[in-house]
């Protein structure tokens, strides 16, 4: 048997780091990493990034750290990626850099709408796109995700179409879907591209869980912008290394716009926001993963996968819960209406035993908008060892 190059086994302590997931997960939770508390929520991974990031930042911390520049390496690292990994041609002046990708959300629907426009999520989604919106002044319009036969999320085209009324601007699509972990075919992409060039609605194309996806999901990764010219013309992709490698906290992303007058239009956005540059740290650590993480990466994703199948084994043990079967990222989407139904226990109990009696911490569902009230997310990217600990509490107190 061969020996992965990689660690993922190791637990690694993260606790008096500056660390979300750990260090805030008392004040949000009431579970305390000091009574063995897990946190289960945030969406990073309990792993150390691919070696070669490491080894780009320390050499940057042997020289000056000033401004940044000259970015044909970074830009072609991207490249590189989006052309190996998803077959997607892109030119290094459509990239722009930018603080992470929920900036970037923001900025766009600063850039693109005016105040009292609509733009519609699929919910349930990731929660900040509904402040990406409210707080820029625009509706939300909840168009809710359908749960077909095989328990996985569908988009609900007909109520889409009815939603496309003349006063909506812009469609958020979370591509992966976070959570439900839904890798949307290239028809349904079709289907809706097809519906906003009709409408002449904007495709905000959020694909930063784009290269968590999984070999048995049946299908690979459709990038949006990629389906034609048309629709790359309406199309903002947001991407980031930082989903991909685990390099969270250097908060860089990717923003690729082909058109030349939306890209014109974002970047004057950008410049109010006095956006010109980007992080020196975030910029090397993407470059180095994009051009030396492959390995790491196929390595990691068999490692989730197992995670994955454990997750859904433990809960099958539950009869009445149900996790959503995961197409890509490393976030499970668990049920509880079959097993509040069953029990006569409510949703507030089902948090009080995970939280207060396995002290676990998993996001609350409700805050993904409407259709995930009775779901709990949780995040399974962690050593095995934490994770089967994790379960069985999580069995235990709901049994
Ligand atoms: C769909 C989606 N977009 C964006 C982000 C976060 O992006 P950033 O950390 O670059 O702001 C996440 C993190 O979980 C996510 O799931």
């Amino acid at each position: 048997m061969s020996v992965s190059r990689f660690d993922f086994d190791t637990v690694i302590n993260r606790n008096n780091t500056h660390c979300e997931k750990w260090d805030d997960m008392q004040a949000y939770f009431g579970v305390s990493p000091a009574d063995g508390g897990i946190p289960l929520w945030v969406a990073d991974m309990e792993f150390l990034p691919p070696p070669a990031v490491k080894e780009a930042l320390a050499s940057m911390l042997e020289g000056v750290l000033g401004y940044t520049g000259d970015y044909r390496e970074y830009h072609a690292a991207i490249a590189g990626w989006m052309q190996g990994r998803h077959g997607w041609t892109i030119k290094p002046e459509w990239i722009f850099a930018t603080h992470g990708i929920v900036m970037a959300v923001n900025t766009i629907v600063q850039a693109f709408c005016r105040p009292g426009d609509n733009v519609i999520l699929q919910t349930p989604v990731y929660y900040p796109f509904f402040g990406a919106v409210r707080n820029n002044g625009c509706r939300v319009t909840a168009n809710r995700l359908v749960r077909n036969g095989q328990g996985k999320y569908e988009m609900d085209f007909d109520a889409l179409e009815a939603q496309m009324d003349g006063r909506t601007r812009m469609i958020v699509l979370c591509s992966p879907h976070n959570p439900g972990g839904r890798v949307w075919t290239r028809q349904e992409l079709e289907r809706l591209a097809e519906m906003c060039c009709r409408h002449d609605v904007l495709i905000v194309s959020d694909e930063i869980h784009h290269d968590l996806v999984y070999g048995d999901a049946g299908h690979p990764h459709t990038v949006m912008a990629s389906l034609s010219p048309e629709v790359a013309a309406r199309t903002i992709t947001c991407t980031s290394a930082t989903k991909t490698f685990n390099l969270a906290g250097t908060l860089t992303g990717n923003v690729i716009i082909s058109d030349p007058a939306l890209h014109r239009q974002f970047e004057r956005q950008m410049h109010r926001a006095g956006m010109f540059l980007p992080n020196a740290f975030g910029m090397a650590a993407a470059t180095a993963a994009y051009t030396q993480g492959d390995d790491w990466l196929d390595t990691l994703l068999p490692y989730l996968a197992a995670n994955r199948d454990a997750v859904a084994q433990a809960v099958a043990g539950l009869s009445s819960v149900s996790t959503m079967p995961l197409e890509g990222t490393y976030l499970a989407w668990l049920d509880f209406s079959g097993y509040c139904a069953e029990t006569g226990r409510d949703m507030q109990e089902v948090v009080r035993r995970i939280q207060q009696e396995a002290r676990l911490a998993l996001n609350h569902g409700h805050t993904f908008g409407p259709g995930g009230e009775s779901c709990m997310r949780l995040n399974f990217a962690c050593a095995k060892s934490q994770l089967s600990e994790a379960l069985q509490r999580f069995v235990q107190v709901l049994v």
